[in-house]
C-alpha cells in the first residue's frame, strides 16, 4: 500500500518497468549486455519481488495473472490496460474500452479462459447443462465479446455451438473477427459491432454472458428484457460481477475497478435460469 504520492509515483514506474520487459520478452531471460535500461528495469523489478533472479523469472502472483499457456508477453497488454484505464480515469471519462490492439488481445488471452473455467464450473449445476451445449443448433451469446475469447474457448469444447458476439468498439470488432478467423470458426462464431441494448432475436440462445463490471446500470437495465426474450426456455443467463479487491468477496458497494469500468455492484441474482 502507497504511503505517500512519491510512493504512488514509484509503483507506476514499476508498472511501466514490467511492460517494458514484457514487450522485450525479458520477464524470464537477462536483459542483454547492450540494453541498461532494461537491465535497470529488471534490477527495480527483482528489488519489488515481482521477478526473482538468478534466473530471471516471474514470482508466483505475477505468474498467475495469465492462464497457463499464454505467453508473458501478454502481461503488456495488462499493463497497456491499466495505465490506459488510470488515463481514462484521471481525464473525467465514464466509460472505458481498449483502444490498443494489444490491450484487446489481453483480455482475450486472459478473460477467455477465465470465464470458461467459471462457466463450466456453474454449468455443471445446472439441470440439462453442459450437455444442451452439444446439441446441434446450440447458441451462445457472448455480450461484450472484446477479442472474443470467452466464444472461442467455448466453440472449441462444443462442437455443434455457434456463437454470436457483441461489442460497441470497432477496434475489439476488428480483432475478434482476425481471432475468429485464425481459429477457423468463421462458420460458427458471428462478430457484430452491436450494442447489448439492441439485441432483436426472440427465443434463440441457450447460454447468454454478460460482463456487468463493464456495462453503465443504465445499459444494463435497458438491455436486460431484450435478453430475457432473446433466450429459449431453460436458457441461462451469467452475469460476472465484481470481486473487492482487497476481501476477494462479491462487491456489494462500487470497487475503485467497478467505477473505473462503469458497471456498479449488483446484488447476486437469486436464480440463474431464465
Ligand atoms: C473486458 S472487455 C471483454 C473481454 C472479452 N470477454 C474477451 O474475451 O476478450 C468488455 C467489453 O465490453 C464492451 N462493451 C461495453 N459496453 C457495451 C455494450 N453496450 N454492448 C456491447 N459491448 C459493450 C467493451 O467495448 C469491451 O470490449
Amino acid at each position: 500500500m502507497a504511503r505517500s504520492l512519491n510512493d504512488v509515483q514509484a509503483n507506476v514506474l514499476v508498472l511501466g518497468a514490467l511492460g517494458r520487459l514484457a514487450r522485450q520478452g525479458l520477464l524470464d531471460q537477462p536483459a542483454p549486455v547492450d540494453d541498461p535500461v532494461a537491465a535497470a528495469c529488471q534490477r527495480l523489478l527483482i528489488a519489488t519481488g515481482l521477478l526473482a533472479p538468478d534466473p530471471v523469472r516471474p514470482n508466483e502472483s505475477l505468474a498467475a495473472v495469465l492462464p497457463p499457456g499464454v505467453p508473458l508477453a501478454a502481461l503488456g497488454g495488462y499493463v497497456a490496460a491499466t495505465l490506459q484505464l488510470a488515463t481514462a480515469l484521471s481525464a473525467g471519462a465514464t466509460t472505458w474500452s481498449p483502444d490498443e490492439p494489444e490491450v484487446v488481445r489481453f483480455f482475450g488471452q486472459a478473460n477467455g479462459p477465465a470465464v470458461n473455467h467459471i462457466l463450466a464450473q456453474l454449468l455443471t449445476d445446472v439441470p440439462g447443462f453442459p450437455d444442451r451445449l452439444d446439441r446441434p443448433g446450440a447458441a451462445f451469446l457472448d455480450v461484450g465479446a472484446g477479442a472474443a475469447g470467452i466464444s472461442i474457448g467455448l466453440c472449441r469444447r462444443h462442437p455443434e455451438l455457434a456463437a454470436v458476439g457483441l461489442d460497441i468498439n470497432p477496434l475489439s470488432v476488428r480483432v475478434a473477427r482476425s481471432a475468429v478467423a485464425t481459429a477457423g470458426l468463421n462458420d460458427r462464431i458471428e462478430v457484430r459491432e452491436q450494442s447489448v441494448t439492441d439485441v432483436y432475436e426472440v427465443g434463440a440462445y441457450d447460454l447468454l454472458w454478460v460482463p456487468q463490471p463493464f456495462l453503465p446500470p443504465a445499459v444494463l437495465a435497458a438491455a436486460l428484457p431484450r435478453l430475457r426474450r432473446s433466450a429459449r426456455p431453460g436458457a441461462v443467463l451469467v452475469m460476472g460481477s465484481p470481486r473487492h479487491p482487497a476481501t476477494r468477496c462479491r462487491a456489494r458497494r462500487p470497487t475503485s475497478s467497478t467505477c473505473c469500468w462503469a458497471g456498479a455492484a449488483w446484488p447476486r441474482p437469486r436464480r440463474p435460469t431464465c
